[in-house]
C-alpha cells in the first residue's frame, strides 16, 4: 500500500494523518515506511521522539522530486507493507513525484471556506496526475471538524468537489497534538477514546480500499 498524504493547504493535517495511521499499521503489526517528502521534516522529528522514548517507530526517509524514478522509492518499498507519504504543501514537483508512486491519495481538507478553495488547487495536481495514472485512487477526509455549523455541514458542501469523502473523519482534537508531541499516534494513547476510534475507523477504510482494488484487479480476466 503506498499512500500519499497531500493537500497544497500548510496546516490541513498532512502529517497528523501520515503519522497516526503509520502508528496504526505498526500497531497492525505491518512493516511501515514514511516518506517524508516535505523538508519540514515534521513526520521524521515525530519518528525521532519515539525512537527516543523506545516506542514503536515506523522507518523514515527523506525523499523529493526524483522519488518516482526508477531505482528510488520503488526500490526501498519493497521490502514494507505501508507506505506514506507525506507530503509538503506547495512544492508542486515533489506532489507530482508522490502521485505518480501512489495507489492511494488521502487528501486532507477542514470545514474553512479557505480550505475548499485549497482543495481544489489539490484536486488540479490529482487531476494531472490521472491523466497518466487512470487507476490513482483519490479519497478526502475531513479534518479538524468541529461541533460548528460550518463543521456540521462540511460533509454536504464537500461533496460536491466530486472527489469521494472517506467517512471516517477527524475532529478537532487536543489529543492528536498531545500524540504527535510525544512520538505518538492516538491509537497507542489511554483514555482518547474517541481519536482511537476515528483512526481505527479511518485505517479500517484504508485498508478496504485496498482490499477492493486488489480484488478488482485479481477479477480482471487474464488475456492470452
Ligand atoms: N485533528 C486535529 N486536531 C487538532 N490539531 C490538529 C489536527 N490536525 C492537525 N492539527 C494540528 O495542526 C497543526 C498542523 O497539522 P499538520 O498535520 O502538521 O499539517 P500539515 O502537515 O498539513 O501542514 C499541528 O500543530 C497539528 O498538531
Ligand atoms: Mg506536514
Amino acid at each position: 500500500m503506498i499512500i500519499a498524504c497531500a493537500s497544497v493547504k500548510g496546516g490541513a493535517g498532512k502529517s497528523t494523518l501520515t503519522v497516526n495511521l503509520a502508528s496504526e499499521f505498526l500497531r497492525r503489526k505491518r512493516r511501515v515506511l514514511i516518506v517524508d517528502a516535505d523538508p519540514q521534516g515534521t513526520s521524521r522529528v515525530w519518528a525521532e521522539i519515539a525512537a527516543e522514548n523506545k516506542l514503536p517507530s515506523p522507518t523514515v526517509i527523506a525523499m523529493g522530486k526524483d522519488m518516482h524514478r526508477p531505482g528510488q522509492l520503488d526500490q526501498v518499498a519493497a521490502a514494507f507493507d505501508v507506505v506514506i507519504i507525506d507530503c509538503p504543501g506547495r512544492d508542486g514537483a515533489v506532489v507530482r513525484a508522490a502521485l505518480m508512486m501512489a495507489s492511494l491519495v488521502l487528501i486532507p481538507c477542514g470545514a474553512s471556506p479557505a480550505d475548499a478553495w485549497a482543495l481544489q488547487q489539490s484536486l488540479e495536481l490529482i487531476d494531472e496526475a490521472r491523466c497518466l495514472r487512470p487507476e490513482l485512487l483519490a479519497h478526502v477526509v475531513i479534518t479538524r471538524r468541529r461541533a460548528t455549523t460550518l463543521g456540521k455541514n462540511a460533509r454536504t458542501d464537500l461533496h460536491a468537489c466530486g472527489v469521494p469523502l472517506l467517512a471516517a473523519e477527524l475532529s478537532e482534537r487536543v489529543a492528536y497534538q498531545a500524540a504527535m508531541g510525544v512520538g505518538r499516534g492516538v491509537t497507542t494513547m489511554t483514555g482518547q477514546a474517541e481519536a482511537v476510534r476515528e483512526i481505527r475507523r479511518l485505517a479500517d477504510e484504508v485498508e478496504n480500499l485496498f482490499t477492493e482494488k486488489h480484488n478488482a484487479n485479481a477479477s480482471i480476466p487474464h488475456v492470452a
